[in-house]
Protein backbone atom coordinates (compact mmCIF):
# COMPACT_ATOMS: atom_id res chain seq x y z
CA UNK A 1 0.00 0.00 0.00
CA UNK A 2 3.11 2.60 1.10
CA UNK A 3 4.66 1.29 -1.64
CA UNK A 4 1.77 2.58 -4.32
CA UNK A 5 0.97 5.54 -2.07
CA UNK A 6 4.72 6.78 -3.04
CA UNK A 7 4.72 5.71 -6.95
CA UNK A 8 1.53 7.38 -7.47
CA UNK A 9 2.87 10.83 -5.74
CA UNK A 10 6.57 10.40 -7.30
CA UNK A 11 5.46 8.78 -10.19
CA UNK A 12 8.03 6.29 -10.20
CA UNK A 13 9.14 2.85 -9.23
CA UNK A 14 9.62 2.24 -5.41
CA UNK A 15 13.29 1.31 -6.42
CA UNK A 16 13.50 4.48 -7.70
CA UNK A 17 12.36 6.17 -4.81
CA UNK A 18 14.40 4.04 -2.36
CA UNK A 19 17.46 4.47 -4.85
CA UNK A 20 17.32 8.16 -3.42
CA UNK A 21 17.87 7.12 -0.03
CA UNK A 22 21.00 8.93 1.35
CA UNK A 23 23.80 6.30 2.90
CA UNK A 24 26.72 7.85 4.95
CA UNK A 25 26.18 11.46 3.40
CA UNK A 26 26.02 9.89 -0.13
CA UNK A 27 23.37 8.87 -2.75
CA UNK A 28 23.39 5.22 -3.35
CA UNK A 29 21.67 5.81 -6.61
CA UNK A 30 23.38 2.87 -8.19
CA UNK A 31 26.32 4.72 -9.69
CA UNK A 32 28.48 2.68 -7.98
CA UNK A 33 30.10 4.66 -5.53
CA UNK A 34 28.57 3.07 -2.17
CA UNK A 35 29.22 -0.36 -1.56
CA UNK A 36 26.50 -2.60 -0.18
CA UNK A 37 26.48 -6.54 1.02
CA UNK A 38 25.01 -6.30 -2.73
CA UNK A 39 27.77 -5.26 -4.35
CA UNK A 40 29.79 -7.11 -2.84
CA UNK A 41 27.66 -10.37 -4.10
CA UNK A 42 28.06 -8.61 -7.62
CA UNK A 43 31.80 -8.50 -7.29
CA UNK A 44 32.02 -12.39 -6.49
CA UNK A 45 29.26 -13.26 -9.74
CA UNK A 46 31.74 -11.03 -11.75
CA UNK A 47 35.36 -12.49 -10.47
CA UNK A 48 35.64 -8.85 -9.18
CA UNK A 49 38.46 -9.11 -6.38
CA UNK A 50 37.56 -6.91 -3.27
CA UNK A 51 40.03 -5.36 -1.13
CA UNK A 52 39.28 -4.81 2.36
CA UNK A 53 41.55 -3.35 5.05
CA UNK A 54 41.38 -2.29 8.56
CA UNK A 55 41.07 1.33 10.09
CA UNK A 56 40.64 2.53 13.67
CA UNK A 57 40.57 6.00 13.64
CA UNK A 58 39.18 9.06 11.49
CA UNK A 59 42.49 10.07 9.60
CA UNK A 60 43.67 6.64 8.55
CA UNK A 61 39.64 5.96 8.04
CA UNK A 62 39.54 9.08 5.41
CA UNK A 63 42.89 7.62 3.62
CA UNK A 64 41.93 4.09 3.38
CA UNK A 65 38.55 4.70 1.78
CA UNK A 66 40.18 7.92 -0.47
CA UNK A 67 42.21 5.34 -1.85
CA UNK A 68 38.91 3.33 -3.27
CA UNK A 69 39.13 0.02 -1.00
CA UNK A 70 35.38 -1.89 -0.77
CA UNK A 71 35.42 -2.24 2.86
CA UNK A 72 36.68 -0.95 5.75
CA UNK A 73 37.03 -3.62 9.36
CA UNK A 74 37.15 -1.93 12.11
CA UNK A 75 39.13 -5.12 13.17
CA UNK A 76 39.17 -6.23 17.41
CA UNK A 77 43.25 -6.06 16.11
CA UNK A 78 43.07 -2.54 17.40
CA UNK A 79 43.30 -4.36 20.85
CA UNK A 80 47.13 -5.04 19.47
CA UNK A 81 47.46 -1.98 17.02
CA UNK A 82 46.37 1.00 18.54
CA UNK A 83 45.85 0.09 22.11
CA UNK A 84 48.76 -2.23 22.86
CA UNK A 85 47.54 -5.20 24.57
CA UNK A 86 48.84 -8.53 24.36
CA UNK A 87 46.06 -10.14 22.08
CA UNK A 88 42.33 -9.11 21.39
CA UNK A 89 41.22 -10.66 24.60
CA UNK A 90 40.82 -8.01 26.47
CA UNK A 91 39.54 -5.39 24.12
CA UNK A 92 35.72 -4.12 25.17
CA UNK A 93 32.91 -3.04 23.22
CA UNK A 94 33.29 0.50 24.72
CA UNK A 95 36.73 0.62 23.40
CA UNK A 96 35.60 -0.94 20.29
CA UNK A 97 32.33 1.66 19.47
CA UNK A 98 34.93 4.49 20.52
CA UNK A 99 36.68 3.76 17.30
CA UNK A 100 33.99 2.60 15.10
CA UNK A 101 32.58 5.96 15.68
CA UNK A 102 35.95 7.66 14.57
CA UNK A 103 35.99 5.50 11.39
CA UNK A 104 32.36 6.18 10.72
CA UNK A 105 33.03 10.22 10.12
CA UNK A 106 35.84 9.07 7.72
CA UNK A 107 34.60 6.59 5.51
CA UNK A 108 32.13 7.37 2.60
CA UNK A 109 32.13 4.86 -0.05
CA UNK A 110 33.32 1.21 1.27
CA UNK A 111 31.15 -0.89 3.55
CA UNK A 112 31.80 -0.39 6.83
CA UNK A 113 32.82 -3.61 9.36
CA UNK A 114 32.46 -3.73 13.24
CA UNK A 115 34.32 -6.32 14.77
CA UNK A 116 32.20 -8.12 17.85
CA UNK A 117 34.73 -8.46 20.11
CA UNK A 118 35.60 -11.38 22.83
CA UNK A 119 32.84 -12.08 25.38
CA UNK A 120 29.93 -9.55 23.20
CA UNK A 121 28.31 -12.32 21.78
CA UNK A 122 29.42 -15.39 23.40
CA UNK A 123 27.34 -15.39 26.12
CA UNK A 124 23.80 -15.05 25.39
CA UNK A 125 22.05 -14.63 22.03
CA UNK A 126 20.09 -11.31 23.22
CA UNK A 127 23.01 -9.76 24.83
CA UNK A 128 25.05 -10.44 20.92
CA UNK A 129 21.83 -8.92 19.43
CA UNK A 130 21.68 -5.99 21.79
CA UNK A 131 25.71 -4.89 20.95
CA UNK A 132 25.66 -5.63 17.26
CA UNK A 133 22.66 -3.11 16.89
CA UNK A 134 24.88 -0.71 18.95
CA UNK A 135 27.63 -0.85 16.45
CA UNK A 136 25.11 0.06 13.90
CA UNK A 137 22.72 2.53 15.71
CA UNK A 138 25.60 4.34 17.37
CA UNK A 139 28.42 3.58 15.46
CA UNK A 140 27.54 3.75 11.96
CA UNK A 141 28.61 0.23 11.24
CA UNK A 142 26.83 -1.61 8.12
CA UNK A 143 27.44 -4.85 9.53
CA UNK A 144 29.25 -6.71 12.04
CA UNK A 145 31.46 -9.67 12.12
CA UNK A 146 31.78 -12.54 14.26
CA UNK A 147 34.22 -15.72 14.80
CA UNK A 148 33.61 -19.03 15.12
CA UNK A 149 31.42 -21.87 12.57
CA UNK A 150 28.87 -23.86 12.74
CA UNK A 151 27.98 -23.33 16.27
CA UNK A 152 27.42 -19.95 15.56
CA UNK A 153 25.10 -20.27 12.66
CA UNK A 154 21.76 -20.01 14.91
CA UNK A 155 23.30 -16.82 16.47
CA UNK A 156 24.03 -14.92 12.94
CA UNK A 157 20.55 -16.31 11.66
CA UNK A 158 19.46 -13.84 14.64
CA UNK A 159 21.50 -11.37 14.26
CA UNK A 160 20.55 -11.16 10.66
CA UNK A 161 16.64 -11.26 11.20
CA UNK A 162 17.44 -8.08 13.53
CA UNK A 163 18.66 -6.34 10.27
CA UNK A 164 21.99 -6.38 10.87
CA UNK A 165 24.46 -8.08 8.18
CA UNK A 166 27.00 -10.29 9.37
CA UNK A 167 30.39 -11.09 8.62
CA UNK A 168 31.70 -14.75 9.26
CA UNK A 169 34.94 -15.08 10.14
CA UNK A 170 36.27 -18.93 10.51
CA UNK A 171 39.65 -20.67 10.37
CA UNK A 172 42.67 -19.04 12.44
CA UNK A 173 39.92 -17.42 15.05
CA UNK A 174 42.51 -14.80 17.17
CA UNK A 175 39.69 -15.25 19.58
CA UNK A 176 39.97 -18.87 19.96
CA UNK A 177 43.80 -18.47 20.53
CA UNK A 178 43.72 -20.39 23.96
CA UNK A 179 41.74 -23.25 23.05
CA UNK A 180 43.96 -23.49 19.74
CA UNK A 181 47.35 -23.04 21.76
CA UNK A 182 48.58 -20.46 20.14
CA UNK A 183 47.91 -18.66 16.39
CA UNK A 184 48.08 -22.21 14.48
CA UNK A 185 47.25 -22.31 10.78
CA UNK A 186 43.90 -24.27 10.85
CA UNK A 187 42.61 -27.21 8.25
CA UNK A 188 45.61 -28.75 7.41
CA UNK A 189 44.80 -32.38 7.78
CA UNK A 190 41.37 -33.96 7.01
CA UNK A 191 39.28 -33.85 9.80
CA UNK A 192 40.18 -30.25 9.88
CA UNK A 193 38.98 -29.45 6.33
CA UNK A 194 36.12 -31.23 6.63
CA UNK A 195 35.28 -29.15 9.83
CA UNK A 196 35.78 -25.57 8.23
CA UNK A 197 34.01 -27.17 4.73
CA UNK A 198 31.01 -28.00 7.28
CA UNK A 199 31.31 -24.40 8.94
CA UNK A 200 31.71 -22.38 5.74
CA UNK A 201 28.34 -23.94 4.72
CA UNK A 202 26.45 -23.43 8.10
CA UNK A 203 27.58 -19.62 7.63
CA UNK A 204 26.89 -19.22 4.17
CA UNK A 205 23.37 -20.86 4.25
CA UNK A 206 22.52 -18.65 7.52
CA UNK A 207 23.27 -15.64 5.04
CA UNK A 208 26.54 -14.20 6.00
CA UNK A 209 27.33 -10.84 3.94
CA UNK A 210 30.98 -12.42 3.25
CA UNK A 211 33.11 -14.90 5.42
CA UNK A 212 36.87 -13.78 6.76
CA UNK A 213 38.77 -17.30 6.27
CA UNK A 214 42.41 -16.36 7.83
CA UNK A 215 45.36 -18.61 8.49
CA UNK A 216 44.26 -21.86 6.50
CA UNK A 217 46.01 -23.41 3.37
CA UNK A 218 45.42 -21.88 0.14
CA UNK A 219 43.98 -25.32 -1.18
CA UNK A 220 41.05 -25.67 1.20
CA UNK A 221 40.20 -21.60 0.91
CA UNK A 222 40.39 -22.50 -3.13
CA UNK A 223 37.60 -25.11 -2.01
CA UNK A 224 35.28 -23.22 0.00
CA UNK A 225 35.28 -20.03 -1.86
CA UNK A 226 34.22 -22.26 -5.03
CA UNK A 227 31.45 -23.75 -2.92
CA UNK A 228 29.82 -20.94 -1.08
CA UNK A 229 27.56 -18.42 -2.47
CA UNK A 230 28.95 -15.27 -0.48
CA UNK A 231 32.20 -13.50 -0.68
CA UNK A 232 35.31 -14.93 0.88
CA UNK A 233 37.70 -12.79 2.00
CA UNK A 234 41.36 -14.25 2.90
CA UNK A 235 44.00 -13.09 5.03
CA UNK A 236 46.82 -16.06 4.87
CA UNK A 237 44.39 -17.87 3.40
CA UNK A 238 45.90 -17.62 -0.56
CA UNK A 239 44.82 -15.97 -3.65
CA UNK A 240 42.12 -17.58 -4.89
CA UNK A 241 39.64 -15.75 -2.43
CA UNK A 242 37.21 -13.55 -4.03
CA UNK A 243 38.79 -10.54 -2.29
CA UNK A 244 41.85 -9.95 0.69
CA UNK A 245 42.21 -8.13 3.87
CA UNK A 246 45.23 -7.06 5.65
CA UNK A 247 45.49 -4.97 8.60
CA UNK A 248 46.24 -1.70 8.13
CA UNK A 249 49.56 -1.61 10.69
CA UNK A 250 50.90 -5.18 8.62
CA UNK A 251 51.35 -3.31 5.75
CA UNK A 252 53.31 -0.20 7.08
CA UNK A 253 55.13 -1.44 9.32
CA UNK A 254 53.73 -0.23 12.07
CA UNK A 255 53.81 -3.24 14.26
CA UNK A 256 57.05 -3.54 15.85
CA UNK A 257 57.89 -6.81 15.33
CA UNK A 258 58.72 -9.48 12.52
CA UNK A 259 55.74 -10.12 10.12
CA UNK A 260 53.54 -13.15 9.62
CA UNK A 261 54.36 -14.44 6.21
CA UNK A 262 51.00 -13.60 4.71
CA UNK A 263 51.96 -9.53 5.30
CA UNK A 264 53.15 -7.85 2.20
CA UNK A 265 54.44 -4.75 3.45
CA UNK A 266 54.07 -1.72 1.40
CA UNK A 267 55.48 1.21 2.91
CA UNK A 268 57.20 1.82 5.82
CA UNK A 269 55.31 4.07 8.05
CA UNK A 270 57.56 3.48 10.98
CA UNK A 271 60.71 5.28 8.76
CA UNK A 272 58.64 7.92 7.91
CA UNK A 273 57.25 8.95 11.59
CA UNK A 274 60.97 7.88 12.80
CA UNK A 275 62.73 10.32 10.19
CA UNK A 276 59.74 13.37 10.41
CA UNK A 277 60.30 13.29 14.27
CA UNK A 278 63.83 12.92 14.46
CA UNK A 279 64.24 16.00 12.05
CA UNK A 280 61.81 18.02 13.79
CA UNK A 281 63.64 17.60 16.97
CA UNK A 282 67.24 18.55 15.53
CA UNK A 283 65.35 21.76 13.88
CA UNK A 284 64.02 22.53 17.00
CA UNK A 285 66.97 22.12 18.46
CA UNK A 286 69.27 24.45 16.17
CA UNK A 287 66.56 27.13 16.10
CA UNK A 288 65.77 26.06 12.06
CA UNK A 289 62.13 25.80 13.71
CA UNK A 290 59.89 27.61 13.62
CA UNK A 291 61.41 30.54 10.55
CA UNK A 292 59.78 33.89 10.08
CA UNK A 293 57.62 32.62 7.61
CA UNK A 294 56.34 30.42 9.69
CA UNK A 295 55.15 32.95 12.31
CA UNK A 296 52.68 35.58 12.78
CA UNK A 297 53.80 39.24 12.61
CA UNK A 298 51.93 42.54 13.95
CA UNK A 299 50.06 44.54 11.36
CA UNK A 300 52.34 47.39 10.63
CA UNK A 301 50.94 50.02 12.35
CA UNK A 302 50.79 48.41 15.51
CA UNK A 303 54.51 47.39 15.63
CA UNK A 304 55.04 51.45 15.15
CA UNK A 305 52.94 52.20 18.09
CA UNK A 306 54.42 49.37 19.99
CA UNK A 307 57.98 50.73 18.91
CA UNK A 308 56.96 53.91 20.28
CA UNK A 309 56.04 53.09 23.59
CA UNK A 310 59.07 50.71 24.00
CA UNK A 311 61.16 54.06 22.86
CA UNK A 312 59.57 56.26 25.31
CA UNK A 313 59.78 53.27 27.95
CA UNK A 314 63.53 53.06 26.60
CA UNK A 315 63.81 57.03 27.26
CA UNK A 316 62.20 57.60 30.70
CA UNK A 317 64.14 54.30 32.67
CA UNK A 318 67.22 56.68 31.58
O1 LIG B 1 40.66 -7.91 13.74
C1 LIG B 1 41.04 -7.97 12.57
O2 LIG B 1 41.82 -7.15 12.09
C2 LIG B 1 40.53 -9.09 11.76
C3 LIG B 1 41.08 -9.28 10.40
C4 LIG B 1 42.49 -9.69 10.47
C5 LIG B 1 40.26 -10.19 9.57
O3 LIG B 1 39.70 -9.79 12.21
Amino acid sequence: MRAQALSARGGGALEDIMSLTPIGGRLFDGSGHKVTTASLREKKLHRDPITCITAYDYATARLVDEAGVEMVLVGDSLAQTMLGYENTLSVTMDEMLHHVKAVRRGVKNALLIADMPYGSYQVDAKDAILNAARFVKEGGAEAVKLEGGERRADLIRRIIDAEIPVAGHIGLTPQSVNVMGGYKVQGKNLTGIEQLMHDAVALDRAGVACLYLEGIPREVAAMITAEVTTPTIGIGAGPDCDGQVLVFHDILNLTFGPPAKFVRRYGDGAALVTNAVQAFRADVRSRQYPSDEESYHLPKDTRAALETVLARKRAMGR
